[in-house]
């Protein structure tokens, strides 16, 4: 096997199994002496990220840690994070781990030289220009899943703890400067994480490809992650030390988020308000939805993905494709329905309000209404 590679887009990816070696290396490329690596609570004294540490220490760069963060983290972390990085006199951040740790990593540089409230950089208009773009700490980062494609990603997604609403905060400077995807980091997933977050990476390609923006760029790469996680989702899935399935994915969830840049759509606008809502696990929320939002979506993209079909192999066209969606959720056990997946019915309005106002809404094909996303939601409940 040889799946290594150095790749200069969307930034600077250093891919292949071993390579977080190559971690301190990656700090001095940075300008960083003294890093503060970031991650979550679950992550924090698993063996990958004591590793790591190992790793920083052994090169004279300390084994200093933040992981006070939450599944769907929040401008309290976010705070508590930025504390840590003033007190350690920290010049740089290596944000660590899955879709979390990464977000909020990925903050905690950003807001650590601002000095308005976060939610004043929310990714509506343009906001992200009130920032002092000097003041942003330079990030690194390394996922230790495969689907959130956060590390190449310019935005992250803060859950409001007063609203409880998902907020994405964007800045083109919060684009790492160097990523280490090292697939070896991945093997250690337990099922139910390598399924969510592949399917997150799946949903990432699928509503890209669906948006009607034009970004032919955007377009080849999520065709092509759709198959590289047709091909090896059910791999990493069925053996988590399948080092070919996990590059490959690790691959499809960097080139799902890169393709997002042409949109998302009714997936995440609904997958958001539950999971804040819920607290429920982001990819397999989406996975949850898939069927529902591609029946909704059909009128307009049922030719597109009568193409994507035939690419990936699979018979009968969108219908075709819809049924091999239905196939692969039910071969990688996520929940039937949002029943089954601890969703109720008591707040139906509130998360249709809330899917309204998600940035995601404005790459669906069709456009969306109180209307027909209360339609896709009674859907996905049965
Ligand atoms: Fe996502």
């Amino acid at each position: 096997m040889n799946l290594v590679g150095n790749w200069s887009y969307p930034t600077t990816i250093k891919f292949g199994a071993g390579r977080i070696a190559e971690l301190p290396d990656a700090c001095a490329s940075a300008g960083m002496k003294n890093p503060l690596l970031v991650t979550d609570k679950g992550l924090a004294n698993l063996p990958v990220t004591q590793d790591t540490l190992a790793i920083l220490d052994a090169a004279g760069l300390g084994r200093s840690m933040f992981s006070d963060v939450d599944p769907n983290p929040s401008e309290i972390n976010l705070a508590a994070g930025v504390a840590a990085y003033k007190a350690g006199g920290h010049d740089g951040v290596i944000a660590f781990g899955g879709g979390s740790g990464l977000d909020l990593g990925k903050m905690v540089a950003f807001m650590a030289g601002q000095t308005r409230p976060i939610w004043d950089f929310e990714d509506i208009g343009d906001y992200w220009t009130r920032a002092d773009t000097a003041a942003i700490a330079p990030i690194i980062a390394v996922p230790t899943t495969a689907g959130t494609g956060s590390e190449v990603g310019r935005a992250s997604v803060i859950t409001d703890s007063v609203s409880h609403v998902k907020k994405i905060i964007f800045h083109p400077k919060v684009l790492p400067t160097v990523v280490i995807c090292d697939p070896a980091l991945t093997v250690g997933m337990p099922k139910f994480i390598t399924a969510g977050t592949g399917l997150d990476a799946f949903a990432h390609c699928v509503e890209a490809f669906s948006s009607p923006h034009y970004h032919p760029m955007s377009q080849g790469m999520a065709l092509e992650g759709m198959r590289l996680v047709k091909e090896y989702l059910p791999r990493a899935y069925a053996d988590g030390a399948d080092l070919e399935a996990r590059a490959h994915m690790m691959s499809a969830a960097a080139m799902g988020a890169t393709a997002f840049q042409k949109g998302l759509g009714a997936i995440h606008a609904l997958s958001h308000p539950v999971g804040a809502v819920y607290n429920t696990h982001h990819g397999t929320t989406n996975a949850v939805f898939m069927p529902a939002v591609l029946k909704f979506n059909a009128p307009a993209i049922h030719d597109r993905f009568d193409a994507a079909a035939a690419y990936l192999g699979i018979d009968g066209g969108f219908d075709g494709f819809c049924t091999y969606v239905q196939d692969l959720n039910n071969s990688l056990m996520i929940p039937s329905n949002l029943g089954a997946l601890g969703v109720g019915t008591d707040r139906l309005d509130d998360l249709v309000t809330m899917a309204l106002k998600d940035p995601s809404c404005g790459g669906n094909p069709i456009e969306l209404t109180a209307q027909n996303l209360c339609e896709i939601l009674d859907d996905a409940l049965r």
